[in-house]
């Protein structure tokens, strides 16, 4: 990086890249409708997210809906025993303890039918503004 101008233009296409993670996203139309980040931490991994990640693309591939759904490797959430997380943007829900063989409810019912598996679903509340911890 040599000036200001290429930081500022590469700050600019992250921003696009990880707009749909923020508060008051919308999907854009030939953008990904879905952000699903799983997370590729030790202890995640450990728990089998490589295998979590690979279902996902594989099942999304087949089924025609990579282009609408991005699945992102990510880092450690800090919540490690509730491992592996699987966080879905922007709809907000954060599933843990995800197995593999949880790959194809979340899809069909959270991804196509719009509903969230709540069993899998993170439901801390924050006490103090009855909101959820994500
Ligand atoms: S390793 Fe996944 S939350 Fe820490």
């Amino acid at each position: 990086m040599k000036s200001w101008n290429e930081l500022r233009q590469l700050r600019e296409a992250a921003a696009k890249e990880i707009a749909l993670r923020n508060p008051d996203a919308q999907a854009v139309p030939g953008e990904p409708r879905l952000h699903v980040l799983v997370c590729a931490g030790t202890g995640c991994t450990s728990s089998s997210s490589q295998l979590i990640m690979e279902q996902m693309n594989e099942q999304l591939c087949s089924r025609g809906l990579d282009q609408q759904i991005r699945v992102i490797k990510t880092g450690c959430f800090g919540l490690c025993q509730k491992g592996p997380i699987v966080a879905v943007y922007p709809d907000k829900i954060f599933y843990c303890h995800v197995k593999p063989e949880d790959v194809t409810e979340i899809i069909e019912q959270h991804f196509i039918g719009g509903q969230p598996v709540k069993r899998l679903e993170m439901n801390d509340i924050d006490e103090l503004t009855q909101e959820k911890n994500l």
